[in-house]
């Protein structure tokens, strides 16, 4: 059945130990299991899975068509914790319509956004609470949490017709990797990348 024309709606972000959201469709869950060839060091992961399935992720979604004109948002919480020496962090995408862009509004905690456009240019920027993330077309991100104790908390907004296109970073990854030396966030190479004229 087709979606029906919204109606204006409210909704509230509740503040607690936790934050969520008064009203979502959908609550998706990533663990560990499924960032598979996300994190470099792959004996980390292999050894931190084979202890327990830990949940890395957590987005809550509020439903709306998937087309142009309509704006998805929702939460996302990026809990603390690394494997290896880097820190959690989402699959990260490019949207498959690359010319969308996507608001990122940071709630709590510490952390920061990778991001890349195809043709290899990069960008870390911070989030931290009040920080308003804007992340132009084109350009593929990911939430990292640098925090050792907190969740990273973001609101986000995107065009309805956007799409996620995780293909690329499941192959090589980003460019740039966010690990921890000497207690603190560092950005480093990625030496799984490879520029895109020699992919
Ligand atoms: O569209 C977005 O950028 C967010 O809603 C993300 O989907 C969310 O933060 C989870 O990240 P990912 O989709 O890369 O797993
Ligand atoms: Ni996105």
């Amino acid at each position: 059945m087709p979606d029906q024309p919204a109606l204006p709606f409210t909704f509230e972000v509740l503040y607690g130990e936790g934050i969520t959201l008064s009203q979502f469709d959908n609550h998706i869950i990533r663990r560990l299991s499924n960032m598979k060839s996300h994190f470099l060091d792959n004996a980390a992961y292999e050894a931190a899975l084979a202890q327990e399935d830990t949940v890395l992720y957590e987005v809550y979604e509020i439903h709306r068509p998937e087309i142009p004109g309509e704006l998805l948002h929702g939460l996302s919480i990026v809990h603390p914790g690394k494997v290896g020496n880097e820190y959690y962090m989402t699959k990260g995408h490019f949207h498959t319509v690359l010319e969308t862009a996507e608001v990122y509004y940071c709630l709590r905690g510490q952390g920061c956004m990778v991001m890349e456009s195809p043709e290899g240019d990069w960008a870390v920027e911070p989030l931290r609470p009040q920080t308003v993330l804007y992340v132009p077309p084109r350009w593929a991100h990911r939430s990292v949490n640098t925090d050792s104790k907190e969740d990273l908390v973001t609101f986000f907004i995107y065009p309805g017709n956007a799409g996620h296109d995780y293909g690329s970073i499941e192959k090589q990854g980003f460019r740039k990797l966010v690990v921890e030396v000497d207690a603190s966030p560092q950005i480093q190479d990625n030496p799984r990348w490879l520029p895109p004229e020699v992919r």
